[in-house]
């Protein structure tokens, strides 16, 4: 059985340039992702570059180059990055009290870190995947100073300050040049329980006067938690309390949203009472989509009280941590906290994430998917010399000729799916995605949702003619799939297909259930 759905692309509508920094990634101090995930040292016998694993640089290099986030998260909120920096041998053990319960369990078990991987080993892994760090500061429990001296370490010239020596001992003696620099985290949670009014003081007091070095320095605001709309209006009105001036030191505004199953169980705790990373039903599946489609709301919602302040909307959206969070239990290792296993149904949601930033081009600028490796939403797994890629991976790949492209309106027409919602009928769309052109290629990706439903659509490109169409899609056997250590290749997308012709030019296509399908269009 199959559903009819038309797909109109107005490519006399463009949106705007797609950032690549939407492909961003993020990288904390939790569980495995840095040490194992990352860091595998300089004397292992897996393969790696520096100390740096090699295989995870091989892949990321074949994805669009974004920016990478470190070293939180929470964690950013306690760290002192003094403590990674200088000789390795020297440097301090510290309790990472969030690397093992995310502050839930106050009592322990916690990690302890050993401070191998700091500034200098992240900006290097940075640097290997062709890509741009982003840092986020500590608010909370450090002053001003610790962070105008963390920008002096990383961008003060070669030989200028004692920090730039630092630095150069570090086997940096060039300036690390990192643009992007968060100011907390979290800040009305982990990053200091704060008010929006406490919080303007504390982001006005960080990036006064902060030394450049000839570097542009883009300021990225501790947004919103979710939907809290009061955050952002009591942030943006006490940070121009002194002035709109103030507007013009902020480049970006953070927001996290993340995806789970509510809880069907007895339990309402954190982790326990969320949905599992492999065993789910329809309605779960459904819920789980219907969860990461409130991404659009969130920055529409959020960027229409930006602009009672700012407005001409010089700040623009960072989605620094979005993705999916189920129960632990599906871990490939016990010691990586919140390691969760990733299946064809994470893949359907980083498709209608990423496709929903396609729509709003014009207001997101970048975005960090949590996490890298090893946590939530990864686009890697690995234990020791283990290393496979995520379903989710092979999104971020098919996408990638949207990254710098130019997003154009499109319109979906097709019948949404119903189901329960645990006490209630709701809905999720059936067919959903977005457009890009690059040098007359037109980009356009398509997740269906139904879980067993293909789509037959009819493609219709506006204001140009399509010459040629090719299709690649994601799908599995069931909507359960993943891969694993045994079978790395179980969700793998296809072969590459070419599109039937339609009436009147029009293309036609029959999207398969539970998939995620990239159509190259030629443009004549
Ligand atoms: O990504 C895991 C955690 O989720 C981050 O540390 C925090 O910022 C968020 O609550």
């Amino acid at each position: 059985q199959a559903a009819d759905a038309r797909i109109d692309v107005l490519l006399d509508e463009p949106i705007a340039r797609i950032d690549p920094n939407v492909y961003g990634h993020f990288v904390e101090h939790l569980g495995g992702v840095v040490y194992d995930g990352i860091w595998v040292g300089e004397q292992s016998r897996i393969a790696n570059t520096a100390g740096i694993r090699q295989a995870l640089v091989d892949r990321m290099r074949r994805l669009p180059k974004g920016v990478i986030r470190w070293p939180g998260g929470c964690f950013a909120d306690s760290y002192d990055w003094r403590d990674g920096v200088g000789p390795r041998e020297a440097r301090p053990r510290r309790t990472n009290f969030w690397a093992d319960g995310m502050g839930q369990r106050p009592d322990g078990p916690w990690k302890y870190d050993t401070n191998q991987f700091g500034t200098n080993e992240f900006v290097r892994f940075v640097r290997l995947c062709e890509a741009n760090p982003y840092l986020a500061a500590n608010l909370r429990s450090l002053p001003a100073r610790d962070f105008y001296q963390w920008v002096e370490y990383c961008n003060s010239p070669a030989g200028s300050t004692t920090l730039a020596d630092l630095r150069g001992k570090g086997g940096s003696a060039e300036p690390l040049r990192v643009r992007f620099w968060g100011v907390g985290n979290e800040s009305w949670g982990c990053g200091g329980n704060l008010t929006a009014e406490e919080y303007a003081v504390e982001y006005r007091k960080f990036t006064a006067w902060v030394p450049r070095f000839g570097q542009e320095l883009s300021f990225i605001g501790s947004g919103p938690n979710g939907g809290d709309l009061g955050w952002t209006r009591g942030f943006f009105s006490n940070l121009t309390a002194k002035g709109e001036g103030a507007l013009a030191s902020m480049w970006g505004w953070g927001l996290h949203h993340y995806s789970w199953n509510v809880s069907r169980g007895a339990t309402t705790d954190w982790d326990a009472g969320k949905g599992d990373a492999l065993v789910y039903t329809a309605d779960e599946w459904y819920e789980m989509l219907a969860q990461a489609n409130q991404m659009e709301s969130l920055i529409t919602g959020h960027w229409a009280v930006m602009g009672e302040i700012d407005r001409r909307h010089r700040v623009k959206l960072v989605v620094d941590e979005w993705g999916t969070w189920h129960k632990p239990g599906s871990e490939v290792h016990p010691s990586h906290h919140l390691g969760q296993q990733s299946s064809i149904r994470d893949a359907l949601v980083a498709g209608l994430t990423l496709d929903t930033f396609h729509r709003h081009a014009d207001k997101v600028a970048m975005a960090n998917i949590a996490q890298l490796v090893n946590c939530l939403q990864s686009l890697f797994l690995t234990d020791g010399d283990k290393f496979i890629t995520t379903p989710t991976y092979h999104i971020f790949e098919m996408y990638a000729p949207h990254a710098g492209a130019q997003a154009v309106r499109t319109q979906f027409g097709a019948p949404s799916v119903t189901y329960d919602r645990v006490r209630e009928k709701a809905t999720v769309l059936g067919l959903a995605g977005s457009a890009s052109v690059s040098d007359r290629t037109l980009t356009l990706t398509v997740v269906n949702t139904h879980v067993t439903e293909a789509c037959d659509a009819t493609i219709a490109v506006r204001g140009g003619r399509a010459t040629a169409a090719q299709a690649v899609t994601l799908r599995a056997t069931n909507i359960h799939a993943h891969n694993t250590f045994d079978r790395p290749s179980e969700v793998v997308p296809g072969a590459s297909a070419a599109l039937t012709a339609g009436s009147g030019g029009t293309l036609t296509h029959r999207f398969p259930p539970a998939s995620v399908t990239r159509v190259t269009v030629t443009l004549g």
